[in-house]
């Protein structure tokens, strides 16, 4: 088996990764790994924008109150203060990279601040309307082209980390169906989330929970995995896939009805459609119940053609591409997988338990979010837990001479490619499982009999692979078992866990729910 050697080992190149590589580049040589092309990731799909408070009527601690009471009583407050308080600043030093967020005012010289539901100001800043994410990918990448320091290899997934005695040294990836050893003085994780474990979900491709599932393999503690958020709108056209219609077209007056064409909402919350997503999500399921249909709507007809066009051009070229005018008809949509709360266990300088391994952005839970993460919020946690991930790297990372060390003394275990023939069949019977057990609504009922029936291809994850698609299966039944173990310990329903047999917040809620290998920690 090859194998090689850098200081840094930054996998996944999203915000969090490409921000923490950026720290990183100017004390050692960093290699980014990302298993599709760099800019697939969650980050280039982000629409709605990032939540900072730069506004003039804006002040941080408003920003860190709306926070938390969005987490609903399980955010780590010190790492919410560290997001609200540096996030000016990574956003300051961005727009000097280059980042072009859009302006309003006669001469279009003040930063244009949106509104999102459950904020309390307007503040989220946003780029080429509803393209937020695209920008933020396109300025950090353009930056780390201009830094020799960073190596970036695409195509490359990490498969397992190569952890002896509760330190890391890097990590087992594949590259071309080959398998590659890269030692490294510190490992960031930065792998982004899940959502593809549900068969409805916002997320690209790439989410399929990997950097969870190795970082549990490899003895890491895995925090508040029943915490998953559904956002409440995703396209719902039996033709098209589940694009994201972001919060955004709510904060600037979209409706949503239901199939009669009946305003509901009012029904379930005095801040309506604009109440914190939990709650739309499950008013939107819970409606969709009673009156037997697969979507509600939302509508933006009174919104007026120009602005809608002019605001989301992404949301309106998209949906038109699919022969549709959401200008002139009300939208189907439905709620889907969308963000994981919970992950890899760090302080609030991205350190894990398991020295050499640091983590950030959604594959991390530094607690930040909480029980359910306030709009927007995820964008700013990339760029201010990747650049501390990397900073904490650097301080706490290996010398050499041990890396080189191990490895020398590194012994392969041998590679048997097993091929599983129908994986892609059990990949699908696995997200429809998850998506209606363990979705937005779960009971012991639903999460028992999905936790049964994962048993049935446990055998997967005791084989190694060298096909992306089977490692991403292995992965996806790993996390799916701990979503499911997780739901099941909380016997109560705080933010987007909601169990319909415990659905008040009962017993402990207050205590976050911990795993490391198998073991409730
Ligand atoms: P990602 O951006 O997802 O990057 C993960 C990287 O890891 C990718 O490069 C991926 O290829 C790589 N990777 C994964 N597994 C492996 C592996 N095994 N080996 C190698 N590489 C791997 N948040 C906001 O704040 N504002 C928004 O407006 C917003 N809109 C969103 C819209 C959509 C459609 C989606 C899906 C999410 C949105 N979010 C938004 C959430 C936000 O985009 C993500 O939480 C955030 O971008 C995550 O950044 P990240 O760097 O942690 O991960
Ligand atoms: C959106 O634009 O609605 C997504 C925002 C987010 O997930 O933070």
């Amino acid at each position: 088996m090859n194998r090689e050697q850098t200081d840094f080992l930054v996998v996944g190149s999203g915000v969090a990764g490409l921000r923490a590589a950026i720290e990183l580049s100017s004390v050692g040589r960093v290699t980014v790994i990302t298993k599709d092309v760099p800019t697939e990731s969650s980050t280039e799909y982000a629409q709605g924008g990032i939540a900072v408070a730069l506004s003039d009527e804006d002040e941080v601690g408003i920003h860190y109150e709306d926070t938390l009471r969005a987490g609903d009583g399980l955010c780590r407050e010190e790492a919410v203060k560290v997001l609200v308080e540096e996030g000016p600043e990574r956003i300051l030093e961005l727009i000097s990279w280059g980042a072009e967020f859009d302006k309003e005012g006669a001469k279009k010289q003040k930063l244009a601040f949106g509104l999102e539901a459950a904020h309390s100001r307007k503040r989220i800043l946003h780029a080429g309307g509803d393209s937020t994410g695209k920008e933020l990918e396109r300025v950090l990448i353009d930056k780390v082209r201009t830094i020799p320091s960073i190596k970036r290899l695409p195509f490359t997934l990490a498969v397992d980390l190569i952890v002896e005695d509760g330190t890391c040294y890097g990590a087992v990836v594949v590259s071309e169906r080959r398998p590659l050893a890269i030692f490294a003085r510190a490992t960031v994780l930065a792998t982004g989330g899940l959502g593809q474990v549900y068969s409805i979900t916002t997320n690209p491709q790439v989410a399929t929970g990997d950097g969870y599932a190795v970082a549990y393999r490899a003895g890491a503690v895995l925090e508040d995995m029943e915490f998953v958020q559904f956002h409440p709108t995703s396209l719902y056209l039996p033709s098209a896939p589940h694009f994201l219609l972001t919060e955004a077209l709510r904060g600037e007056g979209g409706k949503l009805l239901n199939v009669r064409m009946e305003p509901f909402m009012s029904r379930y919350h005095q801040e309506m459609e604009l109440a914190p997503r939990d709650i739309v999500s499950r008013a939107i399921f819970t409606e969709m119940g009673h009156t037997g249909s697969e979507h509600v709507y939302l509508d933006l007809r009174h919104m007026g053609a120009d602005f809608v066009k002019g605001r989301f051009p992404r949301v309106f070229s998209t949906c038109l591409r699919y022969g549709f005018d959401i200008t002139a008809q009300p939208i189907p949509v439905c709620p889907a997988a969308h963000y994981m709360m919970g992950g890899v266990r760090t302080d609030v300088m991205g350190r894990t338990n398991i020295k050499g391994l640091f983590a950030a952005g959604e594959a991390a839970c530094t607690g930040v979010h909480g029980a359910n993460r306030l709009a927007s919020n995820s964008l700013l946690e990339g760029l201010v837990y990747g650049k501390r991930a990397g900073q904490s790297a650097e301080e706490n990372a290996l010398p050499s001479a041990e890396v080189s060390e191990k490895e020398k003394a590194f012994s392969f275990p041998s590679v048997q490619p097993h091929s599983i023939p129908a994986h892609d069949e059990i990949r699908g019977d696995l997200r429809r499982l998850m998506w209606q057990n363990a979705g937005i609504i779960r009971n012991e009922d639903s999460l028992l009999e999905a936790e049964e029936k994962i048993e049935r291809w446990r055998y997967i994850t005791g084989k190694s692979f060298l096909s992306r698609r089977e490692i991403e299966l292995k992965n996806m039944i790993d996390i799916s078992a701990l979503i499911i173990r997780a739901a099941r310990l909380r016997k109560n329903s705080v933010g987007a866990h909601f169990r319909s047999d415990y659905p008040g917040k009962e017993g402990n809620w207050q205590q976050h729910t911990s795993f490391v290998k198998g073991r409730k920690v």
